[in-house]
């Protein structure tokens, strides 16, 4: 379940030098199906643009509690829908103090102190107003009323100080904001290596050797690792479908090109999980003609080496859990076994080719998991998504 989907969350912008960072957090709520509409303090105006968050938010942005043209009522506030969660980010020192004090004196503050919903400030100030005893207060106050404060992250501030008050990483504020909503973030603080899609082979400039793969089923585990809360990084072959939000995407083309990445990103971080889900192609031409071959010959003989074995080569001789996957024709179970013994990998999802809403190209999967300690378990036909996040429910279940 993705917890954000249909979600009403009101955004109050206030007026801190990170301002513009609320419209990645702004785009990344509305990606994942929230509606959302902006609220900006006076001085977040001087910061940032309405006409970009109107756009974004596709929505009013609400500036003023006294509009020329006031509406009937005594309603403090005119939003465009009840109200599930309320996202202050950036917050300034100001509206913390403000809000822990119960100051009602402008259309943010006031909005703060008369709405009853779930509300999160993701602080970003200068390190020495964090650090102002008025602030330190102010947060206390606001934690002990259940409020959810995201810490500002240490590093080099606008000003070039170093020092806390950094506003904090946007994978982190998403987090916390789908844990506001009871998310269990089962993989929060891991970080996740997945291979999509299928390699090419080329044999001259206009022709390649390739696997049948659209690359959704890697594309549905990238979505769903993150919806868990982790840190993605998805190395992918060439697909069609749109990326996913919030996840580094490495392109590549050849398997060896798909090697070279892998080797360079588990050099340089420690994975707790690589799911190797692409289509590498097991064979690739010895010779590349770098001139079109001319279809004149009635018979072109094209030899063929094997490619290099990613995961038996490169990715087993690194840490982190590993999940092949198998995709089969036949002897489905007896074959996904040996191959995940063969490749040295922890797990292995079998699914099969000749199986309707199942394997390449489908929006629909019907898999089966084996692990290497014997256990195993069907998960029936369902969208990618939802197997995806079977998956890693298994996975995680079986490593606690
Ligand atoms: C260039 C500049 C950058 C600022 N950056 C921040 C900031 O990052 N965090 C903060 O708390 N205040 C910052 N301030 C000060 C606030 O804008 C100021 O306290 C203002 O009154 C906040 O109003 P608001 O909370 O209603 O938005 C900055 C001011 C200036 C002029």
């Amino acid at each position: 379940m993705n917890s954000l989907k249909n979600k009403n969350i009101l955004l109050c912008i206030t007026g801190s030098i990170a301002a513009y960072k609320a419209c990645e957090l702004l785009r990344l709520l509305r990606k994942e199906g929230s509606n959302v509409q902006v609220m900006m303090s006076e001085s977040a105006e001087k910061f940032i643009g309405v006409a970009t968050l109107a756009a974004l938010s596709n929505n009013e942005v609400l500036t003023t509690l006294f509009p020329n043209n006031p509406k009937g009522g005594m309603d403090h506030v005119k939003l465009s829908f009840e109200l599930d969660a309320i996202i202050v980010a950036p917050a300034t020192a100001n509206i913390l103090c403000k809000a822990a004090n119960g100051v009602a004196d402008e259309i943010v503050s006031t909005t703060l102190s008369i709405c009853d919903v779930p509300i999160l400030f993701a602080p970003a100030m200068n390190f020495r107003m964090w650090n102002n005893e008025g602030t330190i207060n102010a947060v206390k106050i606001l934690e002990k009323r259940k409020n959810i404060i995201v810490p500002p992250e240490e590093g080099q501030l606008a000003s070039l100080h170093e020092g806390k008050g950094r506003f904090a990483d946007i994978n982190n504020i998403m987090n916390n904001i789908r844990k506001l909503f009871n998310e269990n973030l089962i993989l929060e603080n891991k970080k996740i290596l997945i291979t999509a899609g299928p390699t090419r082979e080329p044999i001259d400039p206009v022709r390649f050797i390739t696997n049948h793969s659209s690359g959704k089923m890697g594309y549905a585990l990238a979505k769903a690792s993150k919806e868990y809360g982790s840190k993605v990084t998805l190395i992918s072959g060439p697909v069609s479908i749109p990326i996913v939000p919030g996840v580094k995407i490495i392109d590549i083309t050849t398997a060896e090109e798909m090697n070279n990445k892998i080797e360079d990103e588990l050099t340089n971080n420690t994975f707790d999980y690589i799911f190797m889900a692409a289509a590498v192609a097991d064979y690739k031409p010895i010779e590349f003609s770098d001139k079109k071959i001319k279809s004149n010959d009635k018979i072109q003989n094209l030899k063929l080496e094997k490619s290099i074995d990613i995961m038996a080569d490169t990715i087993s001789k690194h840490r982190g859990i590993k999940i092949a996957f198998a995709l089969e024709t036949e002897n489905g179970q007896v074959n996904a076994i040996n191959k995940m013994k063969a490749k040295k990998s922890d797990y292995i999802v079998l699914n099969y080719a000749n199986e309707s809403g199942a394997g390449f190209n489908e929006d629909t999967n019907h898999v089966y998991i084996f692990s290497k300690k014997g256990s195993s378990k069907e998960f029936r036909k369902n969208t990618k998504l939802r197997i995806a996040k079977k998956i890693l429910e298994y996975i995680v279940n079986n490593e606690k």
